[in-house]
């Protein structure tokens, strides 16, 4: 028989720490929902004391869970305890996840505390937690740099306090998958109560070792495995769980463990991460990445088209890749779509389908094939946008190397009022970017722009990010559409339209 390891998802706390990767409260809530599909065990949300924001989108997520337990993140203080509880207290099965550093370069350094005060604390903050809730889980950050006696000592106190589960980070990702494994092993028999709590790790991915060091500590015999979607996470991230999880359900007969997450579910919860986030996922990435199934070499592809085991070690379809095949086109009709949303791994109303029926047949009319990179596009297009302070309606732009300068001219509505104008640039995108700012009063710095080819095809459709910056404020915006000025117009706006979103729920936050 297997032993069941708890998948603990943070993608919506140490993932949301990831350089650019910042979510609105309804782009958490998506994708809490999709995390519970997916059949992770524990939503960590957030860290209410963070912010009134992060408050209120942990609050939210623990009232629209339903199965997964929502964790909240919190110093060992009462007063960050007391804010965790107030927001996952709303949950199915809240769970307080309290921290504090034992290693002594933290203690010393960030900390300015001695070894005894360090315990004192643990004890006070996990006593506290537990009056709140049974479900209590403590870190001791910085694990693999304690000295481990005292990291002993530290986890036998938070045990005797009442934790359920023991978190063992390695925080900056210094630990090696042996010492890693020497490491856990070392906690389950040098700690008299370890049996009465559940081992996890936390693994970072600076030297490129997360998911190895997690699973080393597994077949050492810890049973928790904090993990991120796609591995995003605070500086190089943390261990992926598609990485994770398949390597447990690929090597099944290696470890012997089993997780309750449905594989199938992992192409479609990374792609609507990449989707909120607006930072699309690399080629090369393992089980997820384009290339991840993609055999180039010819001694392969002969391999793969006898055998596909000779050179597959898990179908795409496994993990929830389609294939690229051609999905729909001008006559497919309403059943048709929705089957195909569902296979994507969306669930939309019926009026959602709908609206999607209609964005298909029109995108038909300009392009003949339509892929499931298409229909994701789509969605995000017409579903998942965000009520709009500025909707596009037209452009037309006159560009190329004659004397004349490029110009832009523009129709958009601005809080349900159509406006127009038309400005100059350097070239086609800066007249545009030009004239929405000037249109929208708004000045914000352009620090990145991409396009990608949504499929192949010279006909293929233009999927724009870009990403702005506007008075500290960060913000990501992304828009398709078969003619890429009018894709990078969309992503433009879909940018500012975000940015506004920010300033209205800081603005709530402030009331
Ligand atoms: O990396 C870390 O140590 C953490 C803890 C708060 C669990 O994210
Ligand atoms: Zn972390």
């Amino acid at each position: 028989m297997s032993e069941r390891v708890v998948i603990f998802d943070t993608t919506l706390r140490d993932g949301e720490q990831s350089p650019g990767a910042t979510m609105n409260q309804e782009e958490k809530i998506r994708l809490a929902q999709q995390l519970e599909k997916l059949g992770v065990d524990v939503i960590e949300a957030g860290f209410p004391a963070a912010s009134e924001g992060d408050f209120q989108a942990v609050k939210a997520i623990a009232a629209t869970v339903k199965n997964a337990q929502v964790a909240g993140l919190c110093r060992a203080l009462e007063s960050d305890i007391t804010r965790a509880f107030d927001a996952i207290k709303g949950a199915v099965n809240p769970r307080i996840h309290t921290f504090l550093a034992t290693s002594p370069l933290h203690m010393k350094h960030k900390l300015n505390k001695e070894p005894a005060q360090v315990l004192d604390m643990i004890e006070k903050a996990v006593r506290f937690a537990v009056n709140l809730t049974p479900n209590v889980e403590f870190s001791c950050e910085d694990a693999s740099r304690s000295e481990r006696d005292f990291l002993a000592v530290a986890v036998e106190k938070a045990i005797a306090c009442g934790a359920t589960t023991i978190n063992i980070p390695d925080t900056v990702g210094y630990a090696q998958p042996q010492e890693f494994y020497d490491l856990i092993k070392f906690l389950l028999e040098k700690v008299p109560n370890a049996k009465k709590a559940i081992f996890s790790v936390h693994c970072h991915n600076d030297l490129g070792l997360a998911a190895a060091n997690t699973l080393a500590a597994l077949s050492a015999g810890a049973r928790q495995a904090e993990v991120t979607l796609c591995g995003i996470g605070e500086r190089a991230g943390n261990a992926s769980l598609e990485e994770v999880v398949m390597a447990l359900k690929t090597r099944a007969h290696y470890y012997n463990l089993e997780t309750g997450v449905s594989s199938t579910q992992i192409f479609p919860s990374s792609r609507l991460l990449s989707m909120i986030i607006g930072q699309p996922i690399p080629p090369y990435k393992p089980i997820i990445g384009g290339n991840a199934f993609a055999h180039e070499s010819g001694i392969h592809q002969a391999g793969v088209l006898k055998c596909a085991e000779t050179y597959e070690i898990m179908t795409p379809q496994s993990v929830g890749r389609a294939g690229n095949e051609m999905v729909l086109g001008k006559h497919s009709g309403r059943n048709a779509v929705k089957a195909r949303l569902e296979e994507l791994g969306f669930n939309l109303s019926e009026d959602q389908v709908t609206q999607m029926t209609d964005a298909v047949k029109n995108l038909a009319d300009k392009k003949k094939h339509i892929y499931s990179e298409d229909v994701e596009a789509l969605v995000l297009e017409e579903i998942y946008r965000l009520p709009d302070k500025y909707r596009f309606r037209r452009l037309s732009v006159v560009s190329g190397n004659t004397a004349m300068q490029p110009v832009a001219a523009i129709v958009m509505d601005i809080d349900g009022e159509e406006k127009q104008l038309s400005s100059f640039g350097v070239g086609p995108i800066d007249a545009v970017f030009n004239t929405i700012s000037q249109l929208t009063g708004r000045s914000p710095v352009l620090k990145q722009y991409a396009v990608n080819a949504v499929t192949g095809g010279t006909d293929a459709q233009g999927e724009v990010t870009v990403r702005l910056e506007e008075g500290g404020h960060k913000s990501v915006g992304r828009g398709s559409d078969g003619d890429v000025i009018v894709a990078s117009a969309k992503a433009f706006i879909n940018a500012l339209n975000r940015l506004a979103k920010k300033e209205e729920e800081r603005e709530c936050a402030r009331l």
